[in-house]
């Protein structure tokens, strides 16, 4: 080839990549959840989306019966034969919706943990917490023997349980509720997994060592590179953890945004109400005002904007049609009539 084929070539030679936007390690898309029951098949979540980064935290929040608990276990296959589900959740592109028994068994527990906030559901009561962490160790991580035994009692330091040696020996039944929180939180991180779904997991808890688990969640996410999705019904909770938050209510995403902006101004009703009622923020946003009413349950959702019953700022439209989540901004909103500024 010729100097001169060659410079045309070269001229013609893709330019240098650019760094490329981080793919998501959990995405979800659409994804609708609905239950069969004698009434008929009942819609919960209706069409979610969102992506978590690699070390990434996204807050899941919004009232009891919002459909966050019910909207990850749907990308976990847990939530039994009545569940109808249909949209994606995919891990590292790989869908998860549909994804046979012995898939799933593989993510579950290895590449997502899910934690609750009830430990007692999800700890076996004839087994020492020692061997339900070596179990774990064993199935995802191939370890046994003394590894597995010293790995067990690292994990147990690592979650702040004193005296962890002896504490391996005994059985859920003899530990206090933090502790056998934290119990199962080792329990989860054993398989190391790729990401952690904690579910309300200091609800139960007295607010000092809910600050303790936060912060623990926050250094093993630090180094790991571990993503979170944190569900809880307190804002508070939220904004101390998380990189993003989405708002959920009556089963869809009502706002998303960095956890800076929407603390900063948040757009919908929903969320200025979740705010208000919100008492570590009192002082900056006047009287601690719970938001009235109730969430409704699925089947008697009203039509239009399933907040619009409870929103002093709803309008005819507000009734008669759901509004569509819109971005702008950095942000997301679902709402006829956003709030411009903090009210
Ligand atoms: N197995 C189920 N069968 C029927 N309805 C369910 C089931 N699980 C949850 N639900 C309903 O789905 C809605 C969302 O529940 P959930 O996801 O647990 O809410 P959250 O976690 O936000 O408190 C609630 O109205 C709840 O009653
Ligand atoms: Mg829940």
């Amino acid at each position: 080839m010729g100097v001169e084929a060659l410079a045309h070539r070269v001229e013609f030679e893709p330019p240098a990549p650019r760094v490329l936007p981080q793919a998501p390690r959990l995405a979800f898309r659409d994804l609708k959840v609905s239950f069969a029951a004698e009434r008929g098949l009942v819609p919960v979540v209706h069409g979610v989306s969102f992506d978590v980064l690699p070390g990434g935290t996204l807050g899941l929040v919004g009232e009891s019966g919002c459909g966050k608990s019910v909207t990850c276990m749907a990308a976990l296959g847990l939530l039994g034969p009545r569940a109808v589900v249909s949209g994606s959740a995919t891990l590292d592109g790989r869908e998860l919706i549909g994804a046979s028994t012995a898939e799933l068994d593989r993510v579950r527990g290895g590449r997502i943990a899910m934690i609750f906030q009830d430990p007692m559901s999800s700890l076996n009561p004839v087994h020492s917490v020692g061997r339900q962490i070596r179990e774990s160790l064993s199935l995802h991580r191939g370890l046994e023997g003394r590894a597995a035994e010293a790995e067990a009692k690292r994990l147990l330091d690592r979650v702040g349980i004193p005296s962890a040696g002896q504490r391996m020996k005994e059985y859920p039944h003899q530990l206090s509720g933090g502790m056998n929180q934290r119990a199962m939180i080792a329990i989860a991180l054993a398989g190391e997994p790729d990401v952690l779904i904690a579910d309300e997991p200091t609800t139960a808890l007295d607010v000092t060592i809910q600050a303790q688990i936060l912060d623990l969640l926050a250094d093993i996410r630090a180094e790991t590179g571990m993503a979170i999705v944190l569900i809880s019904h307190d804002l508070g909770v939220i904004a101390e953890t998380c990189d993003d938050v989405a708002v959920m209510y009556c089963g869809r995403i009502v706002e998303r945004a960095p956890v800076e902006t929407l603390f900063a101004g948040p757009r919908h009703p929903y969320t200025i109400g979740l705010l208000h009622s919100l008492p570590r923020l009192e002082t900056q946003i006047g009287a601690l005002e719970p938001i009235a009413g109730v969430v409704p349950e699925p089947w008697a959702a009203p039509a239009g904007c399933a907040f619009a019953p409870r929103c002093s700022g709803a309008s005819a439209l507000c009734h008669a049609k759901a509004p569509q989540l819109a971005r702008s901004g950095g942000r997301s909103v679902a709402c006829h009539h956003p709030q411009i500024r903090f009210a």
